[in-house]
């Protein structure tokens, strides 16, 4: 009888020892990859992979995908972002280098000479940064110093001091990161006071109607055209299906808000009916 009751008490309380664990590593240890569900230490190496197959075909197949809408999206990014002469940006996952390019562009038209403005551009992949670092050539940048490429994570910008940069963009880019807040936080210790942090990302789509288009679009034709373009549906299978795992915009408004940054109204505006969104936040 003893003996029975012991052994009852011994297997509740290794019951309640383990189970507590059990749930907290399966809590803890996973994540999404597109619509899979993985392990966290396995995104970064599958985004990795995605980009690193695309790299080359990267730029073309934006345009194929988008009919080339991308373009006004990155150039009202920048005059959103309205930079003076002197602004010190910093583009975290910059890949190809199209927000830093028009960075430059904008400043060198707005200011001529006079311009000091200069980008940093951060990203993890660095597949993406070499074709960023020969476009830079191309365009006669490389030799300026106006424009520098670095390969980072956006969850830890360890090579990037405190206070130290104007204004951070990322484009794109946000959604691929493991531990989206860490960014964020990241972003807020880099700015200096009064700086300014801007997210061009895809939103999610309200209307109704446009939403049953898009989401055919998205999943019937992009992958198809993926395999024509850049030979590989799989990495924009990854592409539609990351999308709609991204937290809707006034959720990812709220995360900016929480990490400090002070917001104008409601912190976003919706770009092609919320297919793409600008998120604002000021580091008061
Ligand atoms: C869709 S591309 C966007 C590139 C560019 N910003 C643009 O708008 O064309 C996403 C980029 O995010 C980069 N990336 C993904 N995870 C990252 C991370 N944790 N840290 C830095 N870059 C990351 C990828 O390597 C890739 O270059």
């Amino acid at each position: 009888m003893l003996l029975r009751q012991t052994t009852r008490a011994l297997r509740a309380a290794s019951q309640l020892r383990l189970s507590p664990i059990v749930r907290m590593q399966s809590n803890e240890a996973t994540t999404h990859f597109g619509f899979k569900t993985v392990k966290e230490e396995e995104k970064e190496q599958l985004v990795g992979s995605v980009f690193r197959n695309v790299a080359s075909k990267y730029d073309v197949m934006n345009d194929f995908m988008s009919a080339g809408v991308h373009r006004l999206w990155k150039d009202h990014l920048i005059s959103v972002l309205n930079p003076s002469k002197e602004t010190k940006l910093l583009d975290v996952a910059g890949g190809t280098g199209d927000i830093a390019f028009r960075f430059l562009d904008h400043c060198k038209k707005a200011y001529g000479a006079d311009s000091e403005a200069s980008v940093t551009v951060v990203d993890i992949n660095p597949a993406m940064l070499e074709v960023g670092m020969q476009r830079s050539k191309a365009m006669g940048y490389s030799d300026s110093g106006k424009i520098s490429f670095q390969e980072g994570n956006a969850e830890n910008l360890s090579n990037i001091p405190d206070a130290s940069v104007d204004a951070y963009t990322i484009a794109f880019g946000i959604r691929n990161c493991t531990h989206v807040d860490r960014v964020v936080a990241e972003a807020y210790r880099v700015l200096k006071p009064g700086g300014r942090f801007t997210v061009l990302e895809f939103g999610q789509v309200e209307n109704p109607l446009v939403k049953g288009i898009y989401d055919i679009y998205s999943f019937q034709v992009i992958p198809k055209l993926g395999q024509v373009v850049a030979g590989d549906a799989e990495s924009y299978q990854y592409l539609v299906e990351s999308i709609r795992k991204f937290p809707p915009q006034p959720k990812f408004a709220q995360m900016i808000k929480d990490a400090g940054f002070t917001l104008v109204g409601k912190g976003w505006e919706d770009l092609t009916f919320g297919v793409a969104a600008i998120h604002t936040g000021f580091k008061l």
